[in-house]
């Protein structure tokens, strides 16, 4: 659904508790201006789950439990608004954890109900569609690509409720596999900022790694016969050396994946939009790695498209994602009803899901 202008601001609290951060945020939309970010707070949980070398999803929603009004009250008095000043609650109501996903949803009803106030069920997704726009004057339509620990996607991002996959990981996401290879490499959970760090100066030819999908049609990705073969291949190494170049050969084998499956996605994207400005966004925790987001860029330019990443607050888990995806739907009559439910598995472009399916069922499904 496209956007119709918008006569009055609309103030919008925003919940996000569907991984390991607890979130929340006040963001106001206004005609005519651009979006204002009153306050964004994150909770991170990663020291409650470093010892298990990833999120325990028990641990997760206990966590977000104890804090999650703590964290809504502060999100209200930085941004220097009474409840009352809302005009709605939005809450992540998946794809995620759903233990964690029904305590923010759960809370956002209660407000909602208490306040008299629209809720707004918002996809975690596309909270990440629309963070672009949390920070730069990003019009519909543009391509996406969605890097993170949990999703690994291609998007046509034509506003809210409007999104078409043109690919997604057929097995993990980008993110899962640096955090498994740099955990094999002995670094700690989440392991992506330390790998960049360890891969600086590198040999990234020294060690080849599987292609994947390289070459092949489609826009889809397969990060996990990479991040076997170097997990694998750096549980035998302990020289500094060989730990550096096999890094920055598993960060090059990353990149160039993600590069030449989306110059595959700027193709089909580039012919559907053929009269229109190509804009190319990424977005994600993956986002902050400068070999990634530089070959990223390098391909735009080469492409025709213009870029933009949002700052890495924007790009890891936030709840002003969801708050923005809130309002905008709230522009456009899209709320929900009280009893919405939490989703552990919810595609955004549902149609694409189910006629590409790209996992067997109990697999992890549609949060990668
Ligand atoms: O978006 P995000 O915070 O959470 C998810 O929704 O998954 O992304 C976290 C992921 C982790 O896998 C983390 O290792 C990765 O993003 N990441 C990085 C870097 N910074 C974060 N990966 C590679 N290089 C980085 N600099
Ligand atoms: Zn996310």
């Amino acid at each position: 659904m496209t956007a119709k202008p918008l006569t009055n601001p609309l103030t919008v609290l925003g919940l996000e508790t569907s991984c390991d951060e607890t979130a929340a945020a006040v963001v106001r939309l206004a005609p005519d201006a651009p979006v204002h970010v009153l306050s964004s707070v994150v909770a991170s949980q990663i020291a409650d789950h470093a010892p298990y070398g990833g999120v325990v999803p028990e641990i997760a929603a206990r966590a977000h439990v104890e804090i999650i009004d703590a964290i809504a009250q502060r999100a209200l008095t930085e941004a220097g608004v009474g409840v009352a000043d809302l005009d709605g609650i939005a809450a992540t109501a998946g794809p995620g954890l759903v233990g964690g996903v029904m305590v923010g949803l759960a809370f956002a009803k209660a407000m909602a109900l208490a306040l008299g106030r629209p809720l707004i069920a918002v996809n975690h997704l596309e909270g990440h569609a629309l963070s672009a726009r949390l920070s730069a004057q990003v019009p519909y339509p543009f391509l996406l690509l969605l890097v993170s620990g949990g999703h690994c996607q291609l998007l046509e991002v034509a506003g809210v409720g409007a999104c078409r996959r043109l690919g997604t990981t057929i097995d993990d996401a980008a993110g899962e596999a640096f955090d498994k290879i740099g955990g094999a490499l002995g670094l700690a959970y989440p392991a992506g900022p330390a790998l960049e760090r360890l891969a600086e100066g590198g040999d990234a030819a020294r060690f080849p790694l599987p292609r994947a999908l390289i070459g092949r049609k489609g826009c889809d990705f397969s990060f996990s016969g990479l991040k076997t073969a170097a997990a694998r291949l750096a549980a035998t190494l302990t020289a500094p050396d060989d730990r550096r170049d096999l890094a920055a050969a598993a960060q090059a084998a990353i990149a160039r994946q993600l590069v030449e499956r989306t110059g595959r996605a700027m193709a089909v994207y580039a012919d559907a939009h053929a009269e229109e400005a190509l804009r190319f966004v990424v977005a994600g925790g993956v986002a902050a790695n400068r070999a990634v987001r530089l070959a990223l860029q390098d391909l735009a330019q080469s492409e025709g498209f213009s870029f933009d990443a949002p700052p890495l607050a924007y790009c890891t888990d936030n709840a002003a994602m969801i708050a923005l995806a809130g309002a905008e739907r709230l522009a456009v009559g899209l709320a929900d009803d009280l009893d919405a439910v939490a989703r552990p598995r919810w595609p955004l472009d549902e149609a694409a899901a189910r006629e590409r399916p790209t996992h067997l069922a109990g697999r992890k499904g549609a949060k990668a």
